[in-house]
């Protein structure tokens, strides 16, 4: 059984504050992507095993496909170690902001429900999402949806207008954690602390930068004023972007990878030559809608 794990894009990102578990509170917007990584599941008579070609992707227990397995192993209440195989073929860049290893371990859950026919509901699935990680729930709605909390709480909206993607990833990366705490620091040192939580259960404050929720199609990603402060090859690339014609550009979830929107395909294409032709390493792919990147 086959099973395309799509990656995704923030369309927007508001970081609202922290919350007492460390984590931040955000209101993000999912956008899934046509580019994907591919999942192979079999059933065998023994043992558990991930076969990755993929470098520094690791085939142990670190993966979240691996992780998966053992949830919906124990959640249908069987015993001992997850038993199965599963042939992981990676196109998603990884660490970079596109959700490469949360799509594959919402669709380890998805998929070794099925295969191992243990009946759990989207419900029981989603829960167990959320305890791989805080990205891995939207993977299960797909398409355009708002995220809340941790950016865990999804509702699925309505599939925005299809456009051509261009993803430019710089040499560098950001690890997730430290994206946030940058933003942590940057809003400390001008008086604005992030808000106790009592200020963030409400709806955002006056000042939260960001799109209103009423806006899902806003453009602003809070993460990445602190991530290019401390790295002004972003805003380089963000520029030349816009310079080729995309209508928006930013940077995804907590970085470093930056995308440009297009609505003409030629022009994605010749902008990502462009790029290219400055050094950076590029792919162009298109936005998915819920049908498109569905898991189920
Ligand atoms: O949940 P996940 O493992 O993807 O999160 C990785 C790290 O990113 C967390 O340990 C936390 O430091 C940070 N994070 C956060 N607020 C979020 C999501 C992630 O601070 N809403």
């Amino acid at each position: 059984m086959r099973l395309r794990a799509h990656a995704k894009i923030n369309r927007s990102l508001s970081v609202l504050g922290v919350r007492p578990d460390g984590y931040h509170e955000l209101r993000t917007v999912f956008q899934s992507l046509a580019l994907h990584d591919s999942l192979e599941f079999q059933c065998v008579r023994q043992g558990f095993a991930i076969e990755c070609r993929a470098a520094g992707v690791p085939c142990d227990e670190r993966n979240l496909v691996w992780k998966a397995a053992r949830l919906v192993w124990q959640e249908a209440g069987r015993r001992g170690e997850p038993v199965g195989r599963v042939r992981l073929t990676k196109r998603i860049p990884t660490q970079g902001g596109l959700g490469g290893g949360s799509a594959d371990g919402a669709a380890a859950l998805v998929g070794w429900n099925r295969v191992w026919e243990t009946g759990l509901s989207l419900d029981a699935l989603s829960r167990l999402a959320v305890r791989l990680g805080a990205d891995v729930p939207f993977f299960l709605v797909g398409g355009t949806a708002l995220g809340r909390d941790r950016g865990d709480a999804l509702e699925a909206l309505d599939d925005l207008p299809p456009r051509h993607v261009v993803l430019v990833f710089p040499a560098f990366g950001v690890s997730t954690p430290e994206a946030f705490r940058w933003w942590d620091e940057d809003n400390s040192a001008f008086g604005d602390r992030p808000s106790a939580f009592g200020d963030i259960t409400e709806e955002p404050r006056p000042e939260a930068r960001g799109p209103r929720l009423e806006a899902p199609g806003g453009d602003q990603n809070d993460l990445e004023a602190p991530v290019s402060r401390r790295h002004p090859e972003l805003a380089e690339i963000r520029r030349e972007l816009a310079r080729a014609g995309a209508e928006h550009a930013a940077m995804t979830g907590s970085g470093s990878t930056m995308f440009g929107l297009f609505q003409e395909h030629a022009r994605a294409v010749s902008a990502a030559e462009t790029l290219r032709g400055q050094g950076w390493f590029v792919l162009v792919t298109g936005t998915a809608t819920r049908q498109e990147s569905a898991l189920a």
